[in-house]
């Protein structure tokens, strides 16, 4: 079915000035970017975006890592976009990611690991409505 996801382009990457490169690797894998905005996430946008890892040992550093420059949050759409995502993103440490994911190619470690991928349709819709405004995607 198509399916619309949440990616967000991380600091690590757009420092690097790798937002057309990741996005074309998106684009490349059958999924369309139907919205896309470049912002500094405040704190509290981070730490609320987070909040399933707040008990985690990494969450202070995922939180001011995700504020340390811009990102691009985008809403991608596509024939199970939600699994062709992952499957382009790789494995969330790149040194367990697949030859030719954005993570294998791009990422520097676990943390700064260039993108983010909704795991689920569920948590896709929630995460697409925490940073867009219905009229902000165009399909
Ligand atoms: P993301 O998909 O954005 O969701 C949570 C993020 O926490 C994850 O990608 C990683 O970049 C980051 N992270 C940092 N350290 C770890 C860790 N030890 N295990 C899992 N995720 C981590």
């Amino acid at each position: 079915a198509t399916e619309r996801t949440f990616s967000i382009i991380k600091p690590d990457a757009t420092r690097r000035n790798l937002t057309g490169a990741v996005t074309k690797m998106l684009e490349d894998a059958g999924l369309r970017v139907v919205a896309s905005k470049r912002i500094q996430m405040t704190k509290e946008q981070a730490e609320g975006f987070y909040a399933v890892h707040k008990e985690r040992p990494f969450f202070n550093d995922l939180v001011s890592f995700m504020i340390s420059g811009p990102v691009v949050v985008q809403v991608l759409e596509g024939e199970n976009a939600v699994a062709k995502n992952r499957e382009v993103m790789g494995a969330t440490n790149p040194a367990n990611a697949d030859e030719g994911t954005i993570r294998k190619v791009h990422a520097e470690s676990i943390e700064a690991n260039s993108v983010h991928g909704s795991d689920s349709l569920e948590n896709a819709k929630i995460e697409i409505d925490y940073f867009f405004k219905p009229e902000e995607i165009v399909g």
